[in-house]
């Protein structure tokens, strides 16, 4: 593991050879590289447990061309096979559903059970001698691995463990017992984006100044505002909030620390920000300054409207207490007064935005109940754009309702302003980044050390492009 604390004045100096060559974001022989490299050997998360609740549910996971039929077998147990019929290919199933106690191909009827032996073949003695072993007719299956509530699959015929693969990621999100959290929410939309160059975006905090405190979003586009945020006029220099250090740093200098793995990275703020937060008497009127940051916060899923209300509730709300701290004490007691005790997570844990990337294609911000993460795939043959998935997820206490979740999917991510406004301000980027990339005077990314996990994900990237290309 490499740590990269907060610059200071006795920090080493970044000296990591970071450059990275643009071929592999605008490619499209990189892009075929990679479904044959990289992606059949790999675990990727395929879907969440509560997207198949009963015995017969099913689940499409696609990447490019191959799609994986994820199915619940039985209460325990969880299957998964190449979505392809044995007799003439067809696909059996698409999207999310219920096929009862059998999957049957709507071609000819061939049927099977849940874990994929076979059932029924019609007019099987109208076939040669021979064409219908066992063997050969059942569905072939995938690899998957359970952590966490979701489902991982992994094409290779041989993978590693996932826990082994998860490693420092499963040990860091324990506390937040994922596995104890539904989705709440789910868009699936098309990025004008490479898949990793959407995933970077959320993998560094250098951007945050620009991107988030001053809302640029307007100058690149000239009229496109932020998604769901303000008119995308952005503050003329002179009126811009000033966010630097002593030191003249940007946020993602001084307010996160970072941490590299052998796979997988990690981001987050530090924990001096639970105290050293400002006041909010600093802020304007308390009440209002704290309802102001949880509004914020629950338009992008990180903040719940239990804690909004509990906050209406008080009678009193301090002037003189760092609103940070102020917060992850409301976020306790709105989680205590719901049945769920959050004893066992750090106050400079609480609502720190801890931000795994967990390779090779999610990343996102965890808090004391509430998850956003965001999942890239590439989109079939075009270099150019990308999948995104959005999947907010939430704690809830035993006795709330939980709410049934809708998939929605947007052609393209203007097609939708709720995104939110933080997420739409990093959505508003991505189009540029790809434009840019294209351009002859550009040739390679040059990557500081806030932008590590980006590197690293690079070289976990080159790990498999440098493999030979995987059977099936
Ligand atoms: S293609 Fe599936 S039964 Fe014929
Ligand atoms: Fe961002």
């Amino acid at each position: 593991m490499t740590t990269y604390s907060p610059r200071t004045e006795q920090a080493p100096p970044y000296t990591e050879s970071a450059t990275i060559p643009k071929d592999r974001y605008i490619s499209a022989e990189w892009l075929a590289a990679e479904y044959e490299r990289l992606w059949p050997r790999v675990w990727q998360m395929a879907c969440r447990l509560e997207q198949i609740p009963e015995p017969g549910d099913f689940h499409e996971y696609t990447v490019g061309r191959r799609s994986i039929l994820v199915v619940r077998e039985s209460e325990s147990a969880i299957r998964a096979f190449h979505n392809a019929c044995p007799h003439r290919g067809t696909r059996i199933c698409a999207g999310t559903g219920s096929t009862g106690d059998e999957l049957r191909c709507p071609f000819h009827g061939w049927g099977w059970n849940l874990d994929g032996s076979v059932l029924e073949v019609p007019d099987a003695d109208d076939f040669a001698p021979g064409t219908l072993s066992r063997a050969d007719i059942s569905l072939t299956p995938v690899h998957t691995g359970l952590w966490g509530g979701f489902v991982f699959v992994n094409p290779s015929p041989d993978p590693e463990p996932l826990l082994d693969f998860l490693g420092p990621v499963a040990a860091g999100l324990a506390p937040f017992e994922p596995d104890r959290m539904r989705l709440v929410r789910h868009r699936t939309t098309v990025m004008d984006c490479n898949w990793k160059v959407g995933l970077a975006a959320f993998n560094e905090a250098y951007h945050i100044e620009a991107t988030h405190v001053w809302d640029l979003s307007g100058y690149a586009s000239g009229t496109r505002p932020a998604s769901g945020g303000p008119a995308g006029t952005p503050a003329p220099p002179a009126e811009r909030p000033r966010v630097r250090d002593g030191q003249g740093r940007t946020p993602g200098s001084y307010q996160f620390h970072y941490e590299t793995y052998d796979t997988h990275n990690l981001m987050r703020n530090v924990p001096e920000l639970l105290d050293g937060s400002p006041r909010l008497g600093e802020l304007g009127d308390p009440r209002k300054a704290a309802l102001g940051m949880l509004r914020s916060s629950q338009s992008i899923g990180l903040s719940h409207q239990d804690d909004v209300d509990y906050v209406e509730a008080l009678d009193d709300v301090p002037a003189d207490v760092p609103s940070v701290r102020f917060l992850t004490d409301v976020r306790r007691a709105s989680a205590a007064l719901r049945g769920v005790d959050f004893g066992h997570i750090p106050d400079e844990d609480m609502i720190a935005a801890i931000d795994y990337c967990l390779y090779p294609n999610m990343v996102g911000p965890i808090s004391a109940g509430n998850w956003i993460l965001f999942r890239f795939r590439p989109n079939g043959d075009d270099p150019d754009t990308c999948l995104f998935d959005v999947m907010f997820l939430h704690r809830f206490g035993d006795d709330e309702q939980v709410p049934a979740v809708r998939h929605e999917f947007y052609p393209t991510w203007e097609d939708h302003d709720g995104w939110g406004e933080v997420i739409g301000q990093d959505l508003s980027n991505m189009g540029h980044v790809q434009a840019g990339l294209h351009q002859s005077s550009f040739t390679a990314l040059r990557l500081n050390r806030q932008e590590a996990g980006v590197r690293n994900f690079e070289r976990f990237v080159d790990r498999h492009m440098s493999g030979e290309p995987a059977a099936g």
